[in-house]
């Protein structure tokens, strides 16, 4: 890494509040990312921690989630080289939106569930006026800020239970946390200083993807080193459980369902990952897809499926690879970081020492040589 490189460790990633999300693990990732990386893509990006680090090591950071609202957290701190939320983009924010934007999906759905109705209301309020913001950075910059404030506000920060209410109740869950019955505007403009202080350019043309990653890896060109984080499958791998409220308010869903207690909707995404029946299948696919990148570093977990040892013989067919561990001393960690479990990095290298890809072989062979 070159010196003035360092000047990007001055920038600090706000605290995430995302499960699996690699933000207390990075300086541990950081040591096997390997030299000489030009451009890097971290293909299950969720709160973009592991894009974060790579922006700052100075690299060309593609970032990619199948979730909406993970992929306005990489338009706004990945992709975004300069723009933040000033007190006059507030003043549009706050303001009382125009009866033609206005619409009543959040306090439709949600009242009584997460929210009292006038903060369910002031939800679909922000949400209208989104769109006066003028370039979509900002725009993305104000829907990751207001769905960290939503998983501040909801007690255990996801929405996969519909205690929020009762919690907020309970006097002795308010004393411990006081977020619970903050308004959600106060918290907004809290956190958004961080969020603000964040934003920085790496001198790169970094870009943030929403599609599913067995899309997009064949799409790309001269990626140097890929990071995998899926989803720990038979571990919590159910993101869209969890997280609906927060894809639901950055698509603003008009075709869904919304399901169960918690109005999830439904249809789901597919994901390829969070499924026994699939996620064999689908790791066969990236690794085949993922050819031409050279280098891979896959986080695992050893109570996920497939085990750890089927899954480095999964690798093993197209990657030389080491496998690294680190022990949860407690569950802060989220998804599958249970104290006593273990988080796992599969280090991956090309085979031979000079490594030429198929494309590559295939072209020399068109070539004559
Ligand atoms: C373990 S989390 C990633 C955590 C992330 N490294 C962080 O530090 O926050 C897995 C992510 O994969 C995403 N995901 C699941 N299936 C996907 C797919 N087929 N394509 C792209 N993203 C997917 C989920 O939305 C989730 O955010």
């Amino acid at each position: 890494m070159l010196f003035e490189e360092y000047q990007y460790f001055n920038y600090q990633f706000p605290e995430p509040q995302y499960l699996g999300a690699k933000h207390t693990l990075l300086p541990w990732i950081n040591q096997y990312i390997p030299n000489n990386v030009t451009t890097a893509i971290d293909a299950f990006a969720g709160s973009q921690s592991v894009s974060f680090l790579f922006k700052q090591l100075g690299f060309k950071t593609l970032t990619n989630d199948f979730l909406n609202f993970n992929h306005q957290i990489g338009l706004s701190l990945i992709e975004n080289k300069k723009d933040i939320l000033t007190q006059n983009d507030l003043k549009l924010l706050f303001q009382p939106a125009s009866k033609k934007q206005y619409f009543e999906l959040i306090e439709n759905t949600f009242t009584d569930i997460f929210f009292e109705k006038s903060e369910a209301q002031f939800l679909d309020n922000f949400r209208a006026n989104i769109s006066l913001l003028d370039n979509s950075y900002k725009q993305a910059l104000a829907f990751t800020v207001m769905n960290r404030s939503m998983t501040r506000k909801i007690t255990m920060g996801h929405f996969g239970h519909t205690q929020a209410l009762v919690y907020a109740n309970n006097p002795e869950r308010v004393k411990r946390n006081r977020s619970l019955i903050r308004p959600l505007k106060e918290i907004f403009e809290e956190i958004l200083p961080k969020y603000n202080k964040a934003i920085f350019d790496n001198k790169r043309d970094n870009q943030s993807y929403h599609q599913n990653v067995l899309d997009l890896i064949p799409t790309l060109k001269k990626v140097d080193l890929a990071y995998f984080d899926p989803p720990y499958c038979d571990s919590h791998a159910d993101y869209q459980g969890f997280y609906h409220l927060l894809e639901t308010y950055t698509e603003y869903w008009k075709n869904k369902e919304f399901v169960n207690g918690i109005k999830r909707y439904e249809p789901q995404r597919f994901s390829g990952f969070d499924k026994k029946r699939d996620v064999i299948a689908s790791f066969e696919k990236l690794f085949e897809i993922s050819e031409e990148i050279p280098h891979w570093l896959i986080s695992y977990n050893n109570r996920s499926y497939p085990g750890i040892e089927e899954f480095e013989k999964l690798i093993s067919k197209y990657r030389t690879v080491k496998v690294e561990a680190k022990t949860y001393q407690n569950g802060r960690g989220g998804k599958g970081s249970v104290a006593g479990s273990q988080e796992i990095l599969f280090i991956c290298k090309p085979k031979k020492v000079h490594f030429i890809s198929l494309k590559q072989q295939e072209n020399l062979v068109n070539e004559g040589f």
